[in-house]
């Protein structure tokens, strides 16, 4: 079931993403080698709680922390440890979520560590691309399948792969909400987009091929191949006005 926001409650979820925003931009901050992913997470968390917000993740079906940190061929929901230290030429994926007055923001972008190789910069550059272009077709009339269409046809002519089974999601007072936004599909199928509507989109892109595996931890989500994978996300309210991006400063 989609449940569709009101004017008031996109109000109160403006200041959720914004706070998501700014947690992730803090975190970004931190990326530099000999960094460990432990440190960033508790700034992250410290940083959310003093807004008066909860992190999102933190207790999520379990889920240890409150970002999840995926460096290089790790594509989502890396868990953040002691024992993962940054360095230079790593691509870091960060993912942040934010609960403020019963709503959430959710958010993710991947940050080089100090200078990175040409084909990695490549690689963050046509998946921060891909996600603006899924954000513009964010409108009423438009469909599902315009949004994932958009983002596949941009990767994949770029050689890229897109991960299939993970997807963006309706965003609220649930984290993860219908309808569920792949980042592939056909033009005009799929669920209708109405205002009202808020949801996630995050283009989870490889390097290699679009085959992952999930690690025995149960979480860290890796290419199959290890080629590096990419992922940027953020919340967007579907208004009569076209896509409004909430997770961003206002
Ligand atoms: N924020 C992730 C998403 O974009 C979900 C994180 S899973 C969690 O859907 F368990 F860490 F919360
Ligand atoms: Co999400």
């Amino acid at each position: 079931m989609i449940v569709l926001k009101t004017n008031r409650e996109l109000a109160v979820m403006r200041k959720a993403g914004v706070i998501s925003q700014q947690a992730l931009r803090l975190a970004g901050e931190m990326v530099e080698p000999g960094v460990s992913t432990w440190d960033i997470d508790k700034a992250v968390r410290l940083f959310i709680q003093s807004q008066g917000a909860v992190p999102s993740f933190l207790g999520y079906d379990g889920y240890p922390a409150s970002a999840c940190i995926s460096v290089n061929h790790v594509v989502i929901h890396g868990i953040p440890k002691k024992s993962v230290i940054l360095k230079k030429g790593d691509i870091v994926s960060i993912d942040v979520g934010a609960q403020y007055q019963g709503f959430h923001g959710d958010n993710a972008w991947t940050y080089p560590c100090g200078e990175i190789s040409g084909e990695a910069q490549a690689l963050l550059d046509a998946t921060e691309k891909s996600l603006f272009l899924g954000v513009e077709k964010a409108r009423p009339g438009n469909r599902l399948g315009d949004i994932g269409h958009a983002v596949q046809e941009y990767v994949e002519a770029r050689g890229y792969s897109v991960v299939r089974e993970f997807t963006g999601h309706g965003v609220g007072a649930e984290m993860h909400e219908d309808p569920s936004v792949p980042n592939y599909g056909t033009p005009g199928r799929g669920v209708r987009l109405t205002a009202g509507m808020v949801i996630a989109i995050e283009p989870m892109i490889n390097l290699g091929r679009k085959e992952i595996e999930i690690k025995a931890d149960g979480w860290t989500v890796e290419t199959k191949d290890k080629s590096l994978s990419a992922h940027f996300e953020h919340t967007v309210a579907i208004t009569p006005n076209g896509p409004v991006i909430l997770t961003l400063p206002q």
